[in-house]
């Protein structure tokens, strides 16, 4: 495994990161095998968010720690919030950057995740409503309590960052962002500027130089994923050049696919971060050798084609 700083913030976590939003549905036994797998691999950074499995996630997590038994102080927690759910109905309702829905979303999650704070909270997804000298007077309150030790956000295009950081006294150290081999259109946009054709579509205004610009980690979410949620696209046989690649360039390299689809991501020089989200203990294993894989130019080049990407 290899660490990195998270934004300026002074902390390090692994370059591979446990997402837990699927960690609901393990049992308690099954749960602690998943924490104590990444904790054997290196990894030492785990992400939750209030609303995975509307608490469930960060409940089993908050366990898991305890169970396995490892020092609060060895392992950097993270959660997200900002999403307002109705608990009842298990549905998002709004997203609420109000001081009271944060704060109370913030409580909710020290008590399941049985801390006396997090390592990192970003704000899940913009929320068009935000009261900034709000959401200030929030954030201090949080650092100040002892709550919080760094923020960041999540879902947002450097504009929002750009407001949020103008408003609030602590530096927003992350963004997590969807980025993997087949979400690529941050890199794809860039290429074709000035351009009428699909790729150029920009959807993303920028966000990874924005990201490099202000030495924000970008946290890799859904590395694994195609489309939304859609399911995993190694060895999926709706992606055989891809696959083909990965096993080629595993081959060549003396690793999984999942390392390599890793390691293609790690291999960006905005040292973005790896969220994995998989609960199966081989994959988590495979995932995290990706962070000792280092790619040449063309290598990486080579995936990003075998992805369906092309040159302008
Ligand atoms: N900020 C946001 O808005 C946002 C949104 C979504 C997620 N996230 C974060 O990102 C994390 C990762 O998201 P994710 O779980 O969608 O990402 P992922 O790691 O890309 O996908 C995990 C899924 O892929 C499957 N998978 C992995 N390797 C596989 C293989 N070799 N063969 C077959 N299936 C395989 C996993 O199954 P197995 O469990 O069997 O391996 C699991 O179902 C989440 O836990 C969460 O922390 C953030």
């Amino acid at each position: 495994m290899k660490y990195q700083e998270i934004g300026q913030s002074g902390v390090t976590g692994s370059r591979v990161a446990l997402g837990v939003m699927r960690i609901g549905g393990k049992t308690r036994e099954e749960a602690a095998e998943v924490v104590q797998t990444a904790l054997d691999c290196g990894i030492d950074f785990f992400d939750t968010a209030d609303i995975y499995g509307a608490g469930r996630s960060s409940m089993m997590l908050g366990q898991a720690l305890r169970d396995v038994g490892v020092p609060r102080e060895q392992v950097k927690v993270q959660t997200k919030f900002g999403i307002f759910m109705d608990h009842e109905l298990k549905y998002t309702t709004r997203y609420d950057f109000s001081h009271d829905h944060l704060m109370e979303a913030l409580d909710l999650e020290l008590e399941l995740l049985q801390t006396d704070y997090v390592d990192f909270a970003l704000l899940h997804r913009p929320d068009p409503l935000v009261d900034l000298e709000e959401l200030a007077d929030t954030f201090a309150e949080m650092a100040d309590a002892g709550k919080v030790r760094h923020f960041g956000v999540s879902n947002m295009g450097p504009w929002q960052v750009e407001m949020l950081q103008a408003a609030v006294g602590q530096r927003l150290e992350a963004n997590q962002l969807q980025f993997g081999l087949m979400h690529t259109h941050a890199i794809q946009a860039g290429l074709h500027v000035n351009m009428e054709d699909e790729a150029s579509l920009d959807h993303d205004g920028g966000v990874i130089e924005h990201a490099r610009l202000r030495h924000m980690t970008i946290q890799a979410w859904s590395p694994f994923q195609y489309g939304t949620f859609e399911g995993c696209f190694i060895d999926n046989e709706k992606f055989p050049q891809l696959n083909a690649k990965l096993d080629a360039l595993g081959g060549e390299v003396g690793a999984t696919k999942e390392a390599v689809a890793t390691a293609w991501i790690l291999r960006h020089p905005a040292k973005m971060q790896v969220v994995c989200g998989s609960m199966t203990p081989e994959h988590i294993k495979n995932a995290c050798a990706g962070a000792d894989v280092e790619f040449t130019r063309q290598q990486w080049w080579d995936l990003y084609f075998a992805a369906g990407n092309d040159l302008p």
